[in-house]
């Protein structure tokens, strides 16, 4: 599976079997987040066979079931650390798509257990991040339409609609999509594009669009474009 296919097949899982991750599996997913944690300042760790963070009152009302391993996105306290622990977490879990598990970005049902993960002085915990083989694949969410959060246009490059088109398919708190893109133009050669994060009581629009926008990159073509 490509991760343009990753995109297409990831739904969030909430219930899941009762399997641990293969060896080979949490082989791949540690080197992945050792190299992430090293380049971009964040202390992201895999924890497996540990139920009590899915168990408590919070979990139950999120519907989880069976959640025994999860990812806790943590990192040192900065103004952008949620949108990347969105980036990098998106990439994990399309990563974990790839290699047939299945995920679920969790912002509040679940319980920090101590003694399970490690922070050093100055970091936070922003989210967790579910992961597993599910019992199911999950089911689409309603998305906007690519209108509602572009300045698409007969003007505007195919490979901008296509970046658009994957970032619907992002998940986002609630399901809120409250990102957008703007196709700016050029400068010095290059096409120029702007996302930004709308307004939302719930929060975690910030990490939202860090998500979005590793969807964007996906769908449009890194090297089609820049972040303005
Ligand atoms: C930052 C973030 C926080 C989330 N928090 C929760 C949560 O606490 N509980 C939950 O059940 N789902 C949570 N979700 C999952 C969303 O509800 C889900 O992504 C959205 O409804 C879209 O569905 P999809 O992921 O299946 O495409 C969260 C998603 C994101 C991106």
């Amino acid at each position: 599976m490509t991760i343009q296919e990753a995109i297409l097949a990831r739904h969030s899982v909430r219930a899941y079997q009762e399997k641990p991750l293969t060896d080979d599996v949490v082989k791949v997913l540690e080197n992945e987040i050792s190299e992430i944690n090293l380049k971009n300042k964040l202390h992201i760790q895999l924890i497996l066979n540990e139920p009590k963070a899915f168990q408590g009152t919070l979990a139950k009302y999120g519907m989880f079931r069976n959640v025994s391993s999860y990812l806790v996105m943590a990192g040192k306290k900065a103004d952008d650390l949620d949108e990347r622990v969105g980036y990098y977490g998106e990439y994990l879990v399309l990563l974990a798509q790839t290699l047939g598990l299945n995920t679920c970005w969790v912002g509040l049902s679940y319980s920090k257990v101590p003694g399970t993960y490690v922070l050093n002085e100055g970091e936070k915990i922003a989210c967790y991040i579910a992961i597993g083989y599910g019992e199911t694949q999950g089911t689409g969410h309603k998305i906007k339409t690519i209108e509602q959060v572009s300045n698409v246009s007969e003007r505007t490059p195919s490979w901008f609609k296509k970046g658009v088109e994957a970032a619907l398919l992002a998940p986002t708190a609630v399901n809120q999509q409250k990102f957008s893109f703007e196709y700016v133009g050029m400068k010095d050669g290059h096409h120029l594009v702007r996302a930004k994060k709308g307004f939302s009581m719930i929060g975690y629009t910030q990490m939202d669009l860090g998500i979005a926008k590793y969807h964007f990159e996906i769908g449009a073509g890194k090297e089609n474009f820049e972040w303005v």
